[in-house]
């Protein structure tokens, strides 16, 4: 039978398309274009060489950002406060991607290469089996027959040889990665150690803050029911006016610019669904910057209470179910569908400036939107509503506070 598996040109993934031919399957190589950079045709022909039947690239990067990336700035997604889950968005697109490709060319099966202790192995399979309940999903990491064969990376090497794989890198770097157009990690390997810093050269997309430029670039971010819709700046570099408007356009703008000032690197430990702690390295330029500015308008545009609630239950919700996988699941259907109601009025324009790994608000507008009032708001004006309404109003809510303060008095409780 035919075996769709996710390649990406690496060591790990040529071994395994060497040893799916040897099991006896045909092997369609699949990889998907989500922004990172590769050498596509490279790939290709490394596959070819080892022995695939095909190889099929699928650019999603436009997609990626419409129906995933840019919702994911509509609710503020964020893991663990701090990680903006740039591996765990693109997992369903590929995903889909890749069972497109299954069914087009009739493979029975789908492979990848994630390990069997990470959280890329749930989300692909948890996505498959969503997309194409029958598909059989072949994750070589977890089968006896291949790990303990390739106990090592010297078995690796070995078998490379032995099939005449050519190995790329001889010095493989002390970590692994994965980019794609939202971020890059690094984790494994000389990272495990969490008191270790990382080296100054381990860092591949964002400047380093030290490194940028001396002088702040300012730009301007516009939303339409809480997607960015234009991005606008003087470019500090070329002196040029540069202006987006398209969904991918407008994504690789921020990223190019955050990623020249040095914005949106991380360094954490982060709990994986499967209960181990991992220590993970990120560069997240783009959704720093989305997500700072769009953040930032909701204060000026969005009601307190509904604000409130979506903070409280379609955040953390959305973003546990991204990280673990469960994209494709009648629960995170469920959370998505609350995502757009909650941004009816997040119409408006946010004013940013970038240095040296800092994102500063400088201030933000709306033409449409009405719930900030200054009068209303201002200490200087009478308006709207008396100062003898405050009274009444903190009467009420004193009630059970007195009822409470009384209760501990009496218990004599400090
Ligand atoms: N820890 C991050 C996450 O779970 C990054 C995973 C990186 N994956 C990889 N195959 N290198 O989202
Ligand atoms: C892997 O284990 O394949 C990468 C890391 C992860 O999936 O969390």
């Amino acid at each position: 039978g035919k075996v769709c598996l996710a390649y990406s040109g690496g060591l790990d993934t040529s071994i395994i398309l060497a040893w799916l031919l040897e099991q006896g399957y045909e092997v369609v190589a699949f990889m998907a274009d989500v922004g990172q950079e590769e050498d596509f045709a490279a790939a290709k022909a490394k596959a070819l060489k080892i022995g695939a039947t095909k190889f099929v690239c699928v650019d999603c990067t436009a997609q990626f950002v419409e129906d995933i990336l840019f919702p994911a700035v509509q609710v503020n997604a964020v893991y663990e406060d701090v990680y903006l889950l740039g591996t765990s968005l693109a997992r369903p697109v590929i995903a889909k991607a890749q069972i497109d490709v299954a069914e087009a060319e009739g493979c029975f099966a789908v492979a990848h290469g994630c390990t069997g202790k990470g959280n890329d192995q749930i989300r692909f399979e948890l996505s498959f089996y969503a997309l194409k309940p029958d598909v059989v999903c072949i994750a070589p990491w977890r089968l006896p027959e291949f790990f303990e064969r390739f106990a090592g990376r010297a078995d690796l090497l070995d078998y490379a040889a032995a099939k005449g794989i050519p190995v790329t890198q001889t010095k493989s770097k002390p970590w692994s990665t994965d980019e794609n157009q939202a971020h890059i990690s690094y984790e494994a390997g000389i990272l495990e150690d969490p008191n270790t810093t990382p080296p100054k050269d381990m860092w591949k997309l964002i400047t380093d803050p030290q490194d940028a430029p001396d002088q702040p670039q300012d730009l301007q971010i516009d939303f339409e029911k809480g997607l960015p819709v234009k991005v606008q700046f003087k470019c500090n570099k070329t002196g040029k006016e540069v202006v987006a408007t398209t969904p991918l356009d407008i994504f690789n703008t921020v990223s190019n610019v955050a990623r020249a000032n040095g914005v949106g690197r991380i360094d954490i430990v982060e709990d994986r669904y499967i209960n181990l702690k991992s220590r993970g390295c990120y560069e997240q330029a783009p959704l720093t910057v989305l997500r700072r500015a769009h953040v930032d308008l909701e204060g000026l545009v969005l009601d307190k209470e509904v604000r409130s609630l979506r903070d409280a239950f379609v955040t953390p919700n959305y973003s546990r179910l991204l990280y673990n996988g469960s994209y494709f699941t009648p629960e995170c259907e469920f959370i998505r569908s609350m995502i757009k109601p909650s941004q009816e009025t997040v119409n408006g324009t946010v004013r940013l400036q970038l240095y040296k790994g800092n994102v500063i608000v400088l201030g933000r507008y709306s033409n449409t939107e009405k719930l900030y009032d200054a009068t209303e708001s201002s200490m200087d004006e009478l308006t709207g509503f008396l100062p003898t309404d405050t009274t009444g109003f903190i009467a009420i809510q004193a009630i059970r506070i007195k009822k409470y303060g009384q209760a501990k008095k009496d218990r004599n409780e400090k």
